[in-house]
């Protein structure tokens, strides 16, 4: 949907460019998008596309914007009209203060102790899809593992049971990838239909699963109503969902690209932390949506308040002058995780970072442990698709 320019927009910032589908996105999400930021060219445009949003292009604006929680509120949540004021998310849709307590309970469900507990069966899990797949010499990667892992995990974590999965993936992708065959009220909904009644019973008599252990901490000293249980889970469910998956499917896709880095890893497979951390900088494949509370000046224009403002991850981590030959891999940068942002940036950064970073140094570990020298299948090309998350929909992979 086209709409009217706003007069403080000024003509030569107006593209026509849709978030959810640049042009070229299904061979290549990141070429799709950087063909936006041209060197010199303006560090903010605005699009035409979508109800008419800003989009930051430049690394350094991307970055302060995104951490700048006093002037943009991250109520909106998304451009997708309407998906902010149907889905309330706790805590990523609140802004400060009232965000720190509901966010510090959270937190305390992800505490590293949890984590490392959890990597075995991380494993488990790894190493079962791996031994599976190996005989096969051939595997289509999203669908045979990328889908699997991180989904089966993130179940276990909040102790539900294993064969929801499908119902479970479906969802997390309407969010961040609608195809317009679901009303985002319908899509709420149909998240809050399978997660009340294991709300209602960790709520009645908390276990040791994660929801149980974020609705036990008290939020500004006192218990957690339902509809903010509610929206507390819906969050966790949806950001658990979709983001790994796209995380290790990039991963995968960079080494079998780069035979030599697999080569790398497999002969010293210590370099594997810092090799995750590399990975997750150079593919990051999320973008926020914030909304302007009051008129901003940056990069020579005004935006005004209520505005929207699409803030793209890559945009940052891709920039030169943020990194150093930020397009190529290099395990030895050794950049601390909060450096770059894909993992956002401000009082809203991943609470699900060091459960991401563990899954994504298990499935590193795990894969190339078991699975040979892997290359993309030529008769089958990689397919990609964008969104609030972008993501690898194919990828196909063949091993002798
Ligand atoms: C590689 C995987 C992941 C990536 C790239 C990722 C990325 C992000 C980003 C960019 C934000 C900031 C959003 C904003 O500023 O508006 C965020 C926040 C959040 N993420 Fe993740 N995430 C990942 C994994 C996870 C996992 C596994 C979970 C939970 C199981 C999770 C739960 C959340 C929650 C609840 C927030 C909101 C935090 C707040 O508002 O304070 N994420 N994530």
């Amino acid at each position: 949907m086209d709409a009217a320019i706003p007069a403080h927009v000024p003509a030569d910032r107006v593209v026509d460019f849709d978030i959810f589908n640049p042009p070229g996105v299904e061979e290549d999400y990141f070429a799709a998008w950087q063909a936006l930021a041209r060197p010199g060219g303006p560090g903010i445009v605005w699009t035409i596309a979508n109800g008419g949003h800003w989009i930051a292009t430049a690394g350094p604006i991307v970055r302060d914007l995104w951490a700048d929680n006093r002037r943009l509120s991250s109520a909106v949540l998304a451009v997708t009209p309407g998906l902010g004021d149907v889905m309330r998310f706790i805590p990523l849709q609140q802004d400060p203060p009232v965000h720190q307590p509901f966010r510090m309970a959270v937190m305390k469900g992800f505490a590293s102790r949890h984590i490392v507990a959890l990597e075995p069966q991380v494993r488990a899990v790894a190493r079962e899809l791996v031994r599976d797949l190996a005989p096969l010499g051939q595997c289509e990667f999203t669908e045979q593992f990328a889908e699997i892992l991180p989904l089966h995990i993130f179940l276990t974590l909040i102790d539900v049971p294993l064969e929801d999965r499908p119902r479970l993936r479906a969802l997390g992708a309407q969010l961040t990838r609608p195809d317009g065959s679901m009303t985002v009220e319908q899509l709420r909904d149909a998240a809050d239909a399978y997660l009340a009644p294991y709300i209602a019973e960790r709520m009645a008599a908390p276990g040791e699963d994660l929801f149980s252990r974020i609705l036990s901490e008290p939020v500004a000293g006192r218990p957690w109503t339902l509809d903010e249980a509610q929206r507390m889970c819906r969050n966790l469910l949806f950001g658990g969902l979709d983001t790994v998956v796209a995380a290790v499917g990039m991963a995968a896709l960079h080494l079998a690209r780069y035979p030599d880095d697999q080569a790398a890893l497999r002969a010293d497979p210590a370099l594997i932390p810092d090799a995750a951390d590399e990975l997750l900088r150079r593919y990051p494949t999320v973008s926020v949506s914030r909304n302007l509370v009051e008129d901003v000046d940056v990069d020579g224009v005004t935006l005004n308040r209520g505005d929207i403002i699409y803030l793209p991850s890559l945009f940052h981590n891709l920039d030169a002058t943020a990194f150093d030959a930020p397009d190529e891999v290099r395990f030895d940068r050794r950049l601390n995780a909060t450096r770059h942002s894909t993992m956002g940036a401000g009082a809203h950064r991943c609470v699900g970072a060091g459960l991401a970073r563990m899954e994504m140094i298990v499935f590193l570990e795990e894969w190339l442990a078991g699975i040979p020298s892997n290359r993309l299948d030529p008769a089958h090309p990689v397919r990609m698709k964008g969104g609030n998350v972008g993501a690898c929909t194919r990828l196909p992979l063949r091993w002798d």
